[in-house]
């Protein structure tokens, strides 16, 4: 038998991790596996070119397949998708391009069906401009809705509308100021992404009861819980102070709304109203640009009810210069201090979120991995590396089969909104055209987005029609048709990594130590419970290398779980290029001391 088959048996799709709550107390999203979809990407049911929620619901035999527990969708409310439904008008519909709330019914009801939970993503940092509450805001300053958003006059002694006026020198992360200047009313309104997106004003109760009513609706409706995005974000320092120029025009309002001085009672606050005297177990998310380990512990501390995990960025920031425009390389020692870091600080209280990419990042195998002479066996190496960490795994959609970057030739194949006003800033700015482009192509958010791979049809089996953005070309070989007939995929390796989770609780549960961290070339671990050891070996290059880690002869003598190349019984830790391992043994504990008679 190929070693880089063993495995232990799989567990029934999906529904093995809600079952641990009952057996050991723990909350099942300890144990889950958790899929995202970006539902403009996924599947495509009418031929428009946009996915959508039929598309998802045909789709559910396939996650199941995967034998993931949770799905978390992308927002799919109605919004004019400034920032592809990240900028919401009406939180209690569904947006006509992607269905209607009978279809998102149909899809809860095939995901429940299967044992799978749904995650809905909560926007209530900003609405979109064209949400009834903001076009109320605006109407006029004594609206009663005007101070449920950001609204200011200019900086004293200028003139509104000038170039300079904006109420404070706050740069948006989508370029420009934080402030859009409203004609009609000459005050300009706070949004920290895009002019289209305000700021809501979490300091007036009305916003927060509203957005706690709307949360209780969802969860009445049957959702399983809330991935909030820059849930961080919320409080801000009402003083609205100008923040540093480092550059440029625009200062860094982030120490003013990142982490502000409310944040923790909005999160409490929003715990009790909603979540607390419910039945059943949800699953909370906070997406966190910033936080710090220290603050992540607050967060999480159950004692604390507050929020279940945290998306941290300090590993995706790795490689990153001035701005995540000035790419650098990326060392494996950083990787490993970092997330070796969060797995420390987040040990005895608190949980991890573990993911290596999202709609918003690049696709990992061509960041993290070699997307072009060991694109399999590094996508199969990245599954290992992030799922055997104590925390819950992300997949995104589409990593499973290992999609890679796209080969975006101009700025006219970007439709992402902070690529393309990066462009234009950067350009206008006097930066090379070419340059700003190389940039874009490893770190655009649109690398993630191009449309799911499922068979080497016209664009890709997504749809029928045009698709919103290109296919990725390299579809007739990367597709989920090829990957789910051939037993050496990328997939049914992701399968096995996911069913290791349910049915080995030292993945789950078990205690985090990181090995040789100063390795430049292998990522090395242990996990441990209950006197049962996981070493996981993981080779980061293209050339063959030694693990050298503790007791190495032991582990090489010991059980292989998992690996990405066929491994002969009792081989040397020598680690061909991007291979892993993952081995298994039982530790003698010592003897218990005797009871102290002092
Ligand atoms: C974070 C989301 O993940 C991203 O896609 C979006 O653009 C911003 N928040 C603004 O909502």
């Amino acid at each position: 038998m190929r070693c880089d088959e063993v495995m232990t048996t799989t567990s029934p799709h999906g529904s093995s991790a809600a079952r641990a709550t009952a057996a050991n107390g723990r909350p099942w999203w300890r144990s889950a596996v958790v899929y995202q979809i970006y539902p403009r990407s996924f599947a495509d049911s009418n031929g428009d070119g946009i996915g959508d929620l039929t598309g998802i619901t045909s789709k559910v035999d396939y996650l199941a397949e995967l034998g993931v527990d949770v799905v978390w969708l992308s927002p799919i409310y109605p919004s004019p998708q400034d920032d592809n439904g990240y900028d919401i008008s009406n939180y209690q519909e569904i947006d006509p391009v992607f269905g209607t709330l009978a279809d998102f019914d149909e899809l809860l009801a095939a995901l429940h069906d299967r044992g799978i939970k749904l995650v809905m993503d909560l926007v209530v940092n900003h609405t979109s401009d064209e949400h009834p509450w903001f076009i109320e805001s605006r109407s006029s300053t004594d609206n009663p809705k005007r101070n449920w958003y950001w609204w200011r006059g200019p900086r004293e002694g200028m003139r509104a509308g000038d170039l300079g006026a904006e109420p404070t020198n706050w740069q948006s992360f989508f370029s420009g100021s934080a402030w859009e200047f409203d004609e009609e009313s000459r005050e300009y309104y706070l949004h920290i992404f895009s002019r289209r997106q305000p700021d809501l004003n979490w300091e007036n109760s009305e916003v927060r009861q509203a957005v706690y009513a709307m949360m209780r609706w969802w969860l009445d409706r049957g959702i399983d819980g809330f991935r909030m995005d820059v849930i961080n974000m919320i409080s801000k320092d009402p003083a609205l102070p100008d923040g540093l120029v480092r550059s440029g025009l625009w200062g860094d309002g982030t120490p003013f709304f990142v982490g502000g001085p409310r944040l923790h009672e909005y999160l409490q606050e929003m715990h009790r109203e909603v979540l607390a005297d419910r039945d059943g177990q949800f699953l909370t998310v906070g997406e966190m640009p910033f936080v710090t380990v220290e603050q992540a512990r607050l967060f999480t501390d159950p004692a604390r009810a507050e929020l279940d995990m945290v998306f941290q960025f300090e590993h995706v920031w790795l490689d990153r210069g001035a701005s995540k425009w000035d790419v650098q390389p990326l060392r494996l020692r950083d990787l490993k201090a970092t997330l070796g870091r969060w797995q420390a600080g987040l040990a005895e209280v608190g949980w991890n979120s573990l993911y290596w990419n999202n709609h918003d990042q690049p696709r990992s195998v061509s960041r993290f991995g070699d997307d072009h002479n060991y694109r399999v066996l590094s996508a199969k190496l990245l599954a290992t590396v992030l799922h055997l960490h104590r925390g819950t795994p992300y997949v995104y959609q589409g990593d499973e089969i290992g999609m890679t970057n796209a080969p975006f030739a101009s700025i006219d194949d970007f439709d992402d909104i902070e690529s393309r006003n990066h462009y234009t800033a950067a350009v206008a700015a006097g930066e090379d055209p070419d340059t700003v482009l190389g940039a874009m192509r490893h770190m655009s958010r649109d690398n993630a987005r191009t449309p799911m791979q499922w068979d080497d049809s016209p664009n890709a089996g997504f749809t029928t029609g045009t698709p919103w953005l290109p296919v990725n070309p390299n579809y007739r070989q990367i597709n989920v048709a090829e990957a789910v007939d051939d037993p050496n995929s990328i997939f049914h390796y992701f399968r096995r990594v996911i069913a290791l989770r349910h049915t080995d609780p030292v993945v789950a549960y078990g205690d985090f130590t990181m090995l040789i961290p100063d390795d430049e070339l292998v990522y090395a671990y242990t996990r441990a419970l209950d006197g049962v050891s996981l070493l996981v070996v993981a080779n980061f290059s293209d050339t063959t290398v030694p693990a050298d880690v503790p007791e190495r002869g032991a582990w090489a003598a010991s059980q292989l779980v998992l690996a990405n190349y066929p491994v002969d019984a009792g081989a040397d830790l020598e680690l061909r290029p991007w291979e892993c391992r993952v081995y298994r043994r039982m530790v003698l504990r010592r003897p218990a001391s005797p009871a102290r008679s002092d």
